[in-house]
């Protein structure tokens, strides 16, 4: 599916959904054959907690301290991480042993970091400029959300 039709698919699910980021999630992750795993997590305190996700299996990670993994570097710089190569990145912690690459994409309100998008792929590189412009959009879309 191309980034221009998504994000308008994304606009009419926000105006219409009483499960926002539920759905959304499902979206992204039928509708993007290398989005295999996709969740969002909440800041809670010094924590990112697990919310809504779908994939194949579930993590066992669904309270990652801030500063830990890839996840909770994006949490604490508040910048998106894409990882080319998951076991090239010290960061990692694994979810799932057919993850090859990872983007983590942080949800901020007034500055501040409220949640994040993570989406494992099981392809080396999967994720592109492409794929961090489109969901730093819709990062954007749901901090009012959250
Ligand atoms: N791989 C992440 C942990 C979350 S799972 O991918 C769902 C990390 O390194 O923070």
């Amino acid at each position: 599916m191309h980034y221009k039709k998504a994000e308008e698919q994304i606009k009419k699910i926000i105006d219409k959904s009483s499960c926002i980021l539920q759905d959304v999630v499902n979206f992204l992750c039928n509708n993007f054959m290398h989005y295999c795993w996709v969740g969002i997590y909440f800041v809670q305190g010094n924590d990112l907690v697990l919310g809504p996700w779908q994939g194949p299996n579930a993590t066992e990670h669904i309270k990652i301290p801030i500063g830990k993994g890839v996840c909770g570097s994006a949490a604490k710089i508040g910048k998106t991480e894409l990882v080319h190569d998951v076991h090239s990145d010290k960061r990692y912690l694994e979810c799932f042993v057919s993850t090859k690459s990872e983007i983590v994409v942080p949800i901020k309100k007034e500055g501040k970091i409220i949640g994040e998008i993570d989406i494992d792929s099981d392809k080396i590189g999967a994720f592109t400029q492409k794929d961090k412009i489109f969901l730093e959009r819709i990062a954007d879309m749901l901090s009012e959300h959250i």
